[in-house]
């Protein structure tokens, strides 16, 4: 992993312009509409200053080739009862990268790091119909923990774990 560059927004657009990538991704998904879209959302990727948080770049390792995305941010709970904001994980690949692990590698190395600065636990919120990230979710070791409506204001299935 590595920070989003300026030169990767051709990339990026290509990654975010595609429906099958984005689907998934929130409950009203749209597909990214230009390369300069693109760089401003490389600008707002960049932006986020944090010893443990990041969106960033999955590159391989020994080309530099663009794979993906990885993200590791605070979410919102929707309820207005609870302050709570666990940490979620994300991910999504070019489809090119699809079926060789990129994800569930890029996420445990995020994870080690993570835990390695103290965080405690981290969620995954997952479309019931993503059967892919379902199963990254239960390689990565991660808890189902049933069907809730706690994130984005839709039902998604929540994963946790713990990284103690
Ligand atoms: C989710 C995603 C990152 C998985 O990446 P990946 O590196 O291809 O994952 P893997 O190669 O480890 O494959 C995961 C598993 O899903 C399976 N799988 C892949 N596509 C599938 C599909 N359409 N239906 C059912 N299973 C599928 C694979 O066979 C593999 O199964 P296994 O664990 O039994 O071997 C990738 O599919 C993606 O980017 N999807 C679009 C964005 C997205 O949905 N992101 C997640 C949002 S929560």
């Amino acid at each position: 992993m590595r920070p989003w560059e300026l030169e990767d927004a051709a990339f990026l657009f290509d990654l975010e312009s595609r429906w099958e990538t984005v689907r998934y991704l929130t409950p009203n998904p749209t597909v990214m509409a230009s390369v300069d879209e693109a760089v401003a959302s490389i600008g707002r990727r960049r932006a986020i200053d944090h010893p443990v948080h990041g969106i960033w770049a999955i590159t391989l390792a020994e080309r530099g080739r663009l794979l993906g995305n990885l993200l590791l941010k605070p979410i919102t709970m929707s309820s207005a009862l609870t302050r709570l904001e666990p940490v979620e994980i994300g991910w999504h690949l070019h489809p090119d990268a699809y079926g060789r692990g990129y994800a569930t590698e890029a996420a445990d190395a995020v994870m080690l790091d993570a835990a390695a600065q103290g965080l405690e636990s981290v969620v995954a919120v997952v479309d019931p119909r993503n059967d892919a990230s379902q199963r990254v979710c239960r390689r990565l070791g991660f808890t189902e923990r049933g069907v809730s409506h706690d994130f984005y204001g839709a039902d998604y299935i929540v994963f946790e774990k713990s990284l103690l």
